[in-house]
């Protein structure tokens, strides 16, 4: 089974995706956790040039193929060969990132989008994807919150300087995804506490588990 955790920075989704790894591991499951951009050495690698501030020259089109060049690596070195040995892989944030950031907030295509996508993903399908939904305000208070408890070169904050209005429309680029593909998104309220959100996350995956 693979799982997709998306939503605006600070929504909460390396803070769940964690929580729900953690007790599915204590029910037995074999799991892996991931992320986006990232994974394998390769794909973290170019994590590194995503994520780093100076970049401020990349250009849209640049940013998009780096990240479905992580995800290609990430997928064919990490995620599929896990999937196959009948391990839940569990992924903080995967392709609606790039289609949320990218197409809905940067502009980019969306039917480009989706044709690199198949390109990259071909008859690859993800099984549920959770998006966690905040107010882009509180989203960003809490990132800013952890980030003051983290050194200059720890921070990866490219995104996090972007205007208020670039993570509405994140927001609603989530949103709309869930609205078109409803059997496979749901969107839980990350407004939540910590142990109420990860409670109600936890509840919705274990029922499909055992489907
Ligand atoms: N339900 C919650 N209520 C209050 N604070 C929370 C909650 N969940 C997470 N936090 C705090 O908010 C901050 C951001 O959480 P987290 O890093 O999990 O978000 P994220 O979605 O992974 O962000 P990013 O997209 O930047 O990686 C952390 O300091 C975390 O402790
Ligand atoms: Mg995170």
């Amino acid at each position: 089974m693979f799982i997709t955790f998306e939503g605006i920075e600070g929504c909460g989704k390396t803070t769940q995706i964690k929580l729900l790894a953690e007790r599915l591991k204590q029910q037995g499951y074999d799991v892996v956790l991931t992320r986006e951009p990232g994974g394998p050495p390769i794909s973290e690698k170019i994590r590194h040039i995503l994520v780093d501030a100076a970049n401020k020259e990349m250009v849209p089109t640049c940013e998009l193929l780096l990240y479905f060049a992580a995800r290609a690596q990430h997928l064919e070195e990490l995620i599929k060969p896990n999937l196959k040995k009948g391990r839940i892989v569990l992924c903080d944030r995967f392709v609606d990132a790039s289609v949320a950031y990218q197409g809905y907030a940067r502009g980019l295509s969306l039917k480009d989008l989706a044709w690199l996508s198949r390109y990259v993903l071909r008859d690859f399908k993800i099984d549920l994807t959770l998006v966690l939904d905040l107010p882009v305000k509180e989203g960003l208070q809490r990132a800013r919150g952890r980030a003051q408890k983290l050194t200059k070169a720890k921070r990866e904050d490219r995104f996090e300087n972007e205007k208020i209005a670039f993570h509405e429309a994140v927001r609603k680029g989530y949103l709309a995804l869930a609205k078109k593909n409803q059997r496979r998104f749901v969107v839980v309220d990350a407004a939540l506490s910590k142990d109420a959100l990860h409670d109600k996350i936890y509840h919705i995956v274990s029922a499909q588990i055992c489907v």
